[in-house]
């Protein structure tokens, strides 16, 4: 009896390993398969609607290769940093990843991880509808690494048009901290408990902001901080934005800590709070929740960064050994199109990378946009967002910043951060002129 189960049990066992073996073979993707897999961070709901509407572009065009779209949630990537600079490390780059513009590429670029994409460039016709500021940040000794696929502005402060109407406070006179810090008093006055969103279970929305107060300290303060020389822990600039972003998180609601980039914006678009400062990923957010620019809610420069754009790029590129080299080259050449830009950046909140883009397919906001960037005075590229200082140093910035934002002390902040700069100095290897 005993016999009889045990060859039963082994009988069902085989069956069983063999069922699973041919379901392999039939079901494995084959190596050749004809895919395109992509890694990014694009994941709230304005996010993933942009990449699928560039994704939708590509299956247009090339209906025979399937999207692999392998996202990691985590805002600005601080969660993907982790997960693809290992696989690329390891020789297992995937056919092309999110990448920003800027220092982020460099250490790609610096351990041969990357092919020169100069051809393609040229091909394509990028060249002259790529403003240079923008192709300056993808070039390494002279060839360009990457494809940009837009454009965001990173120093803008969103509004609830409603909650400000009902407390009788104008936006256009919101020009200083001062002036922000005091309309927040006068909400909190009103009941508005905590008039500024903040979402920092990712530290870098704190870095965010700070980086938005070191704008507002004037262009030149910011170019001496992103090419490293501001060194000094009692530089006065850098206290006094410190102590800014102090008062910053005083009107900030408690749960903080908890919350991701959007669910603070989900508070500012539903009027719980009045502000956030965000980069223009926040529109998709808006326009996902289908409200109407100029009527449901508003943007203004951030404080004392009037007439400035802050730069954050995110871009493509091609690996070096992928398993698709085709499909990673024919998916770039998407990312660099009018069409896929123009598809993309109306919901993602960025204007296009190209000067040539249909700007009536963009809704109010990124019309705004548009015309600021034309209208820049000075263009600074974001820290907290890759591009404006080495990899070595904005390693650090989130550690220091959560520790800022329990512990307030502007002194050990300003010598935190003034630490990082000077043990990265090797690697502030661009000489940025804003
Ligand atoms: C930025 C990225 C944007 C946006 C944002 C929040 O770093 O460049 O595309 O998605 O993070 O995740």
């Amino acid at each position: 009896m005993v016999k009889t189960i045990y060859a039963i049990t082994a009988a069902v066992l085989v069956t069983a390993l063999f069922v699973s073996a041919v379901a392999w073979v039939v079901l494995r993707p084959a190596p050749s398969a004809n895919v395109v897999e992509i890694y990014h961070w694009w994941t709230s709901g304005g996010e993933a609607k942009a990449i699928n509407a560039l994704v939708d572009v590509f299956k247009t065009k090339y209906p025979d290769v399937a999207v692999i779209q392998s996202p990691v949630a985590g805002g600005a990537g601080y969660v993907f940093q982790a997960v693809i600079k290992p696989l690329v490390l390891a020789g297992e780059a995937p056919d092309a990843f999110q990448m920003h513009a800027g220092y982020e590429g460099k250490p790609y670029f610096d351990g041969g991880y990357l092919d020169s994409i100069t051809n393609l460039w040229k091909d394509e016709g990028w060249e002259p509808v790529i403003p240079k500021v923008v192709r300056d940040m993808v070039t390494f000794d002279g060839n360009y690494y990457a494809v940009p696929v837009n454009i965001h502005r990173v120093n803008v402060v969103w509004y609830n048009k409603q909650v400000l109407t009902s407390n009788g406070i104008d936006p256009t006179t919101l020009t200083t901290w001062d002036a922000l810090f005091a309309a927040c008093s006068k909400l909190k006055a009103a009941g508005v408990a905590s008039p500024i969103a903040l979402g920092d279970s990712g530290a870098w929305t704190d870095t965010h902001v700070l980086e938005q107060i070191i704008a507002s300290e004037g262009i030149d303060f910011y170019q001496n901080w992103v090419n490293g020389k501001v060194t000094s822990a009692t530089d006065s600039k850098l206290l006094d934005a410190l102590t800014k972003f102090k008062t910053y998180l005083s009107y900030v609601n408690t749960d903080h800590s908890a919350l991701t980039w959007d669910q603070a914006i989900a508070k500012v678009i539903t009027g719980e709070a009045a502000f956030s400062v965000m980069g223009d990923w926040a529109n998709g957010e808006f326009l996902v929740a289908n409200k109407v620019y100029g009527t449901d809610y508003g943007t203004f420069a951030a404080p004392g960064t009037e007439g400035m754009y802050g730069l954050c790029i995110d871009c493509f590129q091609h690996p070096k050994g992928v398993k698709h080299p085709d499909n990673s080259l024919n998916w770039l050449k998407v990312v660099g199109s009018k069409e896929g830009q123009d598809a993309f950046n109306p919901i993602k909140g960025s204007i296009s990378a190209r000067t040539d883009s249909d700007t009536t397919k963009y809704g109010l906001y990124q019309k705004a946009a548009i015309a600021d960037f034309k209208a820049a005075t000075h263009m600074y590229p974001s820290v907290t967002h890759g591009s404006g200082a080495p990899t070595t140093f904005t390693a650090k910035l989130n550690d220091i910043m959560s520790a800022f934002v329990m512990n307030k002390d502007v002194s050990a902040a300003a010598t935190a951060l003034t630490d990082a700069t000077k043990a990265a100095s090797a690697d502030y290897t661009t000489v940025w002129s804003l």
